[in-house]
């Protein structure tokens, strides 16, 4: 039972710290120009109306991209994808990582993506018409079609974290899929909980991959009490320039 919707939650500082990570990283990869692959294993819907009902209840947005907007220069890849969604959706819009996935992308790569919530597929079909998207276990999905073709790329590993067991699972996810595709940048995001219910996890990760980066930024819970006071983003493989963006987007979350 899937109970989990991310448009309560789109636009946080979360989803501003992913998802101006996951625009850089993929604007440095289409500098080549060889084709690649973008795959995501828990897409979501692609668009998000801030002005919805579940955005306005939560209020996360109005915390988040609507301070954060300001923070970006307008060539950053993030506000261009930001940008580019808006012109064409209107202002109160917000895009999901597939939709900056395709707003950065060009027309020889390839987009494969895993939602299983009905109501977030239909959605997303209707949001990218063209682009692959499979109902299925995106942690499946990913095994099953790894390596991609073509073989460069980045796949995107974005829980909801509402199954306890992902803590336990992702880091055996990540070694398969980096056992079948040793060349793919393998991003993972992953809530800063004050539990610290994320912190054998992130151990055994880094174990596991001792290349691998992990940035983190922190912001204030959105509610009194709400156990995220940060967000990660643990990288395999991560392009060059990785640690300055890192280190640049620190410097913004400072602000908060
Ligand atoms: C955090 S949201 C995704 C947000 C999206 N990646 C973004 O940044 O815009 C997680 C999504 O995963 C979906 N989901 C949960 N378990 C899944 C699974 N095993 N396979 C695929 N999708 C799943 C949920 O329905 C939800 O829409």
């Amino acid at each position: 039972m899937l109970s989990y919707q991310h448009a309560y939650h789109a636009g946080n500082m979360a989803d501003v710290h992913k998802h101006a990570l996951l625009a850089w990283m993929l604007d440095y990869m289409i500098q080549k120009p060889k084709a690649l692959s973008y795959m995501e294993t828990h897409a979501g819907r692609a668009l998000y109306d801030l002005r919805g009902p579940e955005a306005i209840k939560t209020g996360e947005a109005a915390q988040g991209i609507a301070l954060a907007a300001k923070w970006f220069a307008k060539d950053h890849p993030y506000a261009r994808a930001l940008a580019k969604t808006r012109a064409v959706h209107g202002p109160d819009i917000y895009p999901g990582s597939p939709q900056i996935a395709l707003d950065t992308l060009r027309f020889e790569d390839e987009l494969t993506l895993a939602e299983l919530h009905p109501a977030e597929v239909e959605a997303l079909r209707a949001a990218l018409p063209g682009v692959t998207v499979t109902q299925t276990d995106g942690y499946a999905m990913a095994l099953s079609r790894c390596p991609p073709d073509p073989r460069r790329g980045l796949l995107l590993c974005d829980p909801s974290w509402e199954v306890k067991s992902d803590y336990d699972d992702v880091p055996e996810f990540l070694r398969k899929l980096h056992r079948r595709w040793p060349v793919g940048v393998l991003a993972l995001w992953y809530p800063v909980l004050t539990d610290g219910r994320h912190k054998p996890m992130m151990r055994a990760l880094h174990r596991q991959f001792p290349d691998a980066i992990s940035h983190t930024v922190n912001f204030p819970p959105a509610r009194p009490g709400h156990g995220m006071v940060g967000s990660g983003m643990f990288v395999v493989n991560p392009p060059y320039g990785f640690v300055d963006e890192a280190k640049a987007l620190s410097r913004l979350f400072a602000r908060v």
